[in-house]
């Protein structure tokens, strides 16, 4: 299995390109089981979470004509089930089910199961399709979900503004009879991405960017081309990056617009961030100071960016406590980031981050999930000596050419492989 290996201590300077975001483009390849026509796909981020979506396509029978950053998404489909062999290597592949449900009255879905960051249970995305008139039942770990005709329109208030349930449910209603309500509905800039694209494609939604989403159903869609937009939490990562190590960076096609709670606590611990025309001009100003966040739904401070400041506020001067509500198991870089050098304590959904106020030292370590390692090669550039990232591939999973965008910055970094 291949690792990373991290010589600590430089600070970063350059510039980098921002990709296309992932947790967009998920569900937006989804999108693609929607109608028979092509929809196209650009600014698509090479990663193996792709490929993973790309594969549940092909497997409903859709053609797909990727050429680098743009994928071609069509054909008919022949199969209505995502088998567990590819669902279990992520969780996003449930995305599916809302879309092959609305278009062919059918779905075979596996259950997603628990993984790393918490139990992750899919209810509020069933429950809303139940409410549009499926019929669905859970048998030898798949979700079998049915309708006669079909979907009808709903009012659905989701406890929770869970991403996930809003993406389904939005797919789905877009091919439903009559209309839908989505209220409570999560806020994240994906979710705009995605209602901008299904419009494109001769969706009726209104209500972009707001908590209530109202969906008048149409017969059919039809293609679109539709660029996505920039990843925020890989912007918001090298902006960490930057700060864990010092040094200034630009990040080309970064925007600011999408990280205002993350960008408005780096500038309180130090690190100035300012956007400009080439993209996100960022620098650490002197000493770290440690501040508090809390991870909240959009446009709260994101969880998919807790990891990652906690490796910044490790490095700081003072104490900081991070709070996690939305994930119940999101603190498992935190015993890595303490063999590190760090000092964390973890109590209930918080941590408390005294800061070591300098570096922490080099160690081999590992994590269990995405940002959780990324997080782990941010102490890396923060630490005296050699640091080693085992099981890479949770990295390969969201992070495109994070080696090569590094060293490009003048970081010692490289990947060390089998
Ligand atoms: C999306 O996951 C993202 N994934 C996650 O990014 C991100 O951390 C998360 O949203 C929160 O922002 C994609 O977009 C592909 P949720 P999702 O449904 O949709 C509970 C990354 O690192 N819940 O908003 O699965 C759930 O257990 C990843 O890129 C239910 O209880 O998140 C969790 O505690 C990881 N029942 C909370 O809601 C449900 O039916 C938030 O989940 C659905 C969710």
């Amino acid at each position: 299995m291949d690792r990373i290996l991290i010589r600590g201590g430089r600070p970063l300077t350059g510039r980098l390109a921002i990709g296309g975001a992932k947790n967009a483009a998920l569900p937006l390849m989804a999108a693609g089981l929607l109608t028979e026509e092509r929809l196209v796909l650009e600014n698509i981020p090479e990663l193996a979470d792709i490929d993973t979506m790309a594969s549940l396509l092909l497997e409903a029978g859709l053609t797909l004509e990727r050429q680098g950053r743009r994928c071609a998404i069509g054909g008919r489909i022949t199969r209505t089930e995502a088998p567990y062999d590819i669902v279990r290597r992520m969780r996003a592949s449930v995305l599916v089910l809302g879309p092959l449900l609305a278009r062919c009255g059918e779905a075979r879905v596996s259950l997603p199961g628990g993984c790393a960051i918490g139990t992750r249970p899919v209810d509020l995305h069933l429950k809303g399709l139940a409410q549009m008139g499926a019929d669905i039942r859970l048998e030898g770990g798949y979700i079998d979900a049915r309708v006669a005709g079909r979907l009808h329109g709903a009012e659905i208030v989701l406890p929770f503004p869970s991403v996930g349930a809003t993406e389904n449910l939005l797919m789905a209603a877009t091919l439903a009879e009559g209309e839908t309500i989505i209220a409570n509905a999560a806020r994240e800039p994906e979710i705009g991405d995605l209602a901008a694209c299904l419009n494109a494609m001769g969706a009726e939604i209104s209500g972009i960017g707001s908590d209530r989403l109202t969906i008048t159903g149409v017969a059919r869609l039809h293609g679109a081309t539709h660029a996505i937009l920039p990843d925020r939490i890989e912007t918001g990562t090298y902006l960490c990056a930057v700060g864990v190590s010092g040094g200034e960076i630009l990040l080309e096609g970064g925007q600011a617009t999408h990280l205002a709670a993350l960008i408005r606590a780096l500038g309180e611990a130090g690190v100035m961030v300012e956007e400009t025309a080439a993209g996100l001009f960022a620098r650490r100003m002197g000493k770290l100071v440690g501040v508090d966040v809390m991870t909240e739904p959009y446009p709260g401070f994101p969880t998919d960016m807790q990891a990652q400041f906690m490796a910044l506020m490790a490095v700081a001067e003072g104490a900081a406590m991070i709070t996690e509500t939305i994930f119940e198991n999101r603190f498992m870089h935190v015993p890595e980031l303490n063999r590190m050098g760090a000092r964390i304590n973890v109590h209930g959904a918080s941590a408390i981050v005294r800061g070591v106020g300098g570096a922490l030292s080099g160690a081999p370590v590992m994590a269990t999930d995405l940002r959780a390692s990324v997080s782990l090669v941010l102490a890396g550039l923060a630490a005296r000596g050699e640091t080693i990232v085992n099981r890479v591939y949770h990295l390969d999973r969201g992070y495109e050419a994070l080696v090569e965008k590094l060293t490009g910055c003048g970081a010692a970094i490289e990947r060390l492989k089998g």
